[in-house]
C-alpha cells in the first residue's frame, strides 16, 4: 500500500527520470527553495574551484522527495564532472566500490543514497576513501592474504539519507557539509509547477489551479510534479484539456487526496491512533501492527509530514494526535476522544473534500 500510493514521495518507476521532457534541474540557478543550503553550496562551490580542489563531502538528509538525488547531480553539473550513483542496500561488501573508486576521476562524485543501510564491512572500507582517498583491499585471505593499497584521485562523496540519526557518529563527521532539507513552501512548489507547466508545453493552466495543487503537496516537489501529471490527464480526458481548479478538485478527488494533501495512508494511520488507540500516546509498532504496515515505512513516509503540519505528537510514551488532527477527522479533541466524533457523516470524512 505505501509504495503505490500516488502521493508516495518515493520515486517510482515512471517519475521524470524514465520520461522525457526531464523536469529535473540541471543547475543550482534551476534548483527552487532551499536557500540556505544552495547558499552555502555556491560558495563552497566556488571557493574549491579557486583552489582547484573537489567539493566537500556532503550529507542530505530529509523527508523523500524534497531534491537530495537531484542535488548530487547538480552539484556534479556545476564542477563539470560525472555523477557515480549507487545506494547503501546495493553495496554489500567493501570490494563493490573498488571497481566504481579506481574508476573516478578527480572532482566526480560519488552518490550513495540510503546511506544508512551501508553494511559494516562496506562503510569501514570508505572511511579511508574519504578522508585519504585510498583504499586497502585485501587479496586472499589467511597466510596469504595481501594487502593492495589503492590511491584514489580526490572525489566527494554525497550520501543521501531520510534517517540521519542512523548513521554511525564515525561516518557521520567524516563529512565536511551535514544539510537537513526543509520541506517547500507553497510559493517554491509553485514556481516549480510553472516551471514544469513551461517544460510540459501546458496551456490550460490557471493560477487557481496551480495554487490548489500546490496547497495540497505536502511540501514535497515529487508529489507536486506527480500530481501535475495526474490531473493533465484528468483535463485532458474529462474536462476538454481544461487545467482548471475545478478539474483539480475533481482529480485529487477521485485519488483521494483531501484539502491538507493527506491520503488514505495518512488517514487510516490517524484514525488508528484516534479510534482503536483513544488518540494516544501510543507506541509505533503498535500502529504498524494494528495497520498491518512496516513501522520504518510509516516513520519515513507518513509521520514526517503529520508531524510538520502539527496533526502528530511525538511524545516519550509515544504518538499522539493533536486537536489539529482529530478536527481534520471529524473529532473533537478531549475525554474519550473517537466518542467524541462530532457530526459523522457516511465516511466519516466528507467534509474534507468539499
Ligand atoms: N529544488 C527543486 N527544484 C525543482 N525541482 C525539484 C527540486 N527538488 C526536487 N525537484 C523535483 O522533484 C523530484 C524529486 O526529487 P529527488 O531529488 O528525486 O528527491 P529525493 O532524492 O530527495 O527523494 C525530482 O525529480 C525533481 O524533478
Ligand atoms: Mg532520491
Amino acid at each position: 500500500m505505501a509504495k503505490d500510493r500516488i502521493i508516495s514521495p518515493t520515486a517510482q518507476k515512471l517519475d521524470d527520470s524514465a520520461a522525457p521532457p526531464s523536469l529535473r534541474p540541471k543547475r543550482l540557478d534551476e534548483y527552487i527553495g532551499q536557500r540556505d543550503l544552495v547558499e552555502k553550496l555556491r560558495i563552497t562551490l566556488e571557493a574549491v574551484r579557486q583552489r582547484g580542489e573537489p567539493m566537500e563531502h556532503i550529507l542530505l538528509h530529509g523527508p523523500p522527495g524534497l531534491g537530495k538525488t537531484t542535488l548530487a547531480h547538480v552539484i556534479a553539473e556545476e564542477m563539470g564532472t560525472r555523477a557515480y550513483v549507487s545506494s547503501g542496500p546495493a553495496l554489500t561488501k567493501g570490494g563493490d566500490l573498488v571497481g566504481t573508486l579506481t574508476k573516478m576521476q578527480a572532482g566526480d562524485v560519488l552518490f550513495i543514497d540510503e546511506i544508512h543501510r551501508l553494511p559494516a564491512a562496506v562503510e569501514e572500507y570508505i572511511y579511508p576513501a574519504m578522508e585519504d582517498f585510498r583504499i586497502d583491499f585485501t587479496l586472499d585471505t589467511g597466510l596469504h592474504a595481501k594487502v593492495i593499497t589503492y590511491n584514489l584521485k580526490p572525489f566527494t562523496l554525497i550520501g543521501a539519507t531520510t534517517r540521519a540519526g542512523l548513521l554511525t557518529g564515525a561516518l557521520r563527521s567524516r563529512f565536511g557539509i551535514t544539510h537537513h532539507l526543509q520541506y517547500y513552501d507553497e510559493e517554491d512548489l509553485l514556481t516549480i509547477l510553472r516551471r514544469a507547466g513551461r517544460t510540459l508545453a501546458l496551456s490550460d493552466l490557471d493560477d487557481g489551479a496551480l495554487a490548489m495543487l500546490a496547497s495540497r503537496s505536502r511540501g514535497t516537489p515529487r508529489v507536486t510534479l506527480r500530481l501535475l501529471r495526474r490531473v493533465r490527464d484528468f483535463a485532458q480526458v474529462r474536462a476538454a484539456g481544461a487545467m482548471t481548479a475545478g478539474a483539480v478538485r475533481e482529480a485529487l478527488e477521485l485519488e483521494r487526496i483531501d484539502q491538507q494533501g493527506l491520503d488514505e495512508m495518512d488517514r487510516a494511520y490517524m484514525r488508528t491512533i484516534a479510534e482503536t488507540y483513544e488518540g494516544g500516546p501510543v507506541g509505533l509498532e503498535a500502529i504498524a501492527a494494528t495497520l498491518n504496515e512496516d513501522p520504518g515505512t510509516l516513520e519515513d513516509l507518513v509521520e514526517p509530514y503529520l508531524l510538520q503540519i502539527g496533526f502528530l505528537a511525538r511524545t516519550r510514551q509515544g504518538r499522539k494526535l493533536t486537536a489539529g488532527g482529530l478536527s481534520h477527522l471529524g473529532m473533537a479533541a478531549g475525554r474519550g476522544s473517537a466518542k467524541g466524533r462530532s457530526a459523522p457523516s457516511e465516511t466519516g470524512e466528507g467534509e474534507l473534500f468539499p
